[in-house]
């Protein structure tokens, strides 16, 4: 946070900046109850400029979870299935938990949530009450945005045009889908281009032999994840983060085991990435 500076161009909520390419800490906020127009307006306005919105202190319960979520779109079900131990009473809300019991820790490797489906989340909202109580269990972020403007020339028009297949198989097991989707897309607010491709999903260039594919690719997921477009969020008990599944990254860091990080998630219905071109 050290140089960051709180901008001035809002009025009702503070905006503090998290690194330069991703991330933003919200204030004057109080997610327990309904938003008016002006605080509304201008979360959705530092979501476009910022990727990934942070809240803390605030204990938020279903009901403030779901509300925010339908401020950008109704709410949506994760591609993979369910397991009891992520059930809650509101079907809205996916429990969210990990600790030494857990047989694998959720999104430990660099994606954009379930890019394996035709019609990925927009966005997903993780609020945890529970931190681990040694540190650890950030959370990594990456702008999209940033990674695709520091390709050269030459690569952006390389890129432009492919498609690439996303499998979900291999990580939340058969029955879940397989999309492809543009290799360089559009967000449809922003209008600004980004790398569409993930470490965990993207499987295959269509267009280029596998050997080409398969090298691409390796550059590609190593660049996304260049520190000079990530930041490491730091949880506190009762913090929410709010990320656009649209032009950025993420990963869960479970570092903390067999300590325990609890808290829940819902996630918010997208529409297809657009192409960019
Ligand atoms: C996720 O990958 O969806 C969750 C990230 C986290 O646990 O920090």
């Amino acid at each position: 946070m050290d140089g960051a500076s709180v901008s001035t161009a809002y009025r009702a909520i503070t905006v503090t900046p998290y690194s330069p390419n991703v991330g933003a800490e919200i204030g004057n906020i109080d997610l327990t109850r309904p938003l008016s127009d002006i605080e509304l307006a201008e979360i959705q306005r530092a979501f476009t400029d910022h990727l990934v919105l942070f809240f803390r202190d605030q204990k938020i319960s279903f009901e403030d979870h779901a509300r925010l979520a339908e401020y950008f779109g109704s709410i949506g079900q994760h591609a993979g299935k369910k397991t009891n131990s992520q059930v809650t009473d509101d079907p809205r809300v996916r429990k969210f938990h990990a600790d030494g019991n857990s047989p694998r820790v959720s999104g430990n490797v660099w994606h954009t949530d379930q890019s394996c489906a035709p019609i990925p989340p927009l966005a997903s909202i993780l609020y945890l009450h529970t931190i681990p109580k040694n540190g650890g269990g950030d959370t990594g972020f990456a702008s999209m945005y940033a990674a695709y403007d520091a390709l050269s020339d030459r690569m952006k028009t390389y890129l432009e045009g492919l498609t690439a297949i996303h499998d979900g198989v291999p990580i939340f097991g058969v029955g879940t889908p397989q999309s492809v989707h543009p290799v360089i897309a559009l967000h449809p607010e922003s209008g600004r281009k980004l790398i569409y491709v993930n470490h965990s999903f993207t499987v295959r260039i269509n267009e280029v032999s596998k050997e080409e594919s398969d090298a691409i690719l390796r550059y590609l997921f190593d660049h996304c994840m260049r520190p000079e477009w990530t930041a490491r969020f730091r949880w506190e008990p009762h913090s929410t983060a709010l990320w656009d599944n649209r032009c950025a990254q993420h990963r869960a860091i479970s570092d903390y085991l067999p300590d325990m990080r609890s808290g829940y998630r819902v996630q918010i219905e997208g529409t297809v990435p657009p192409v960019a071109g």
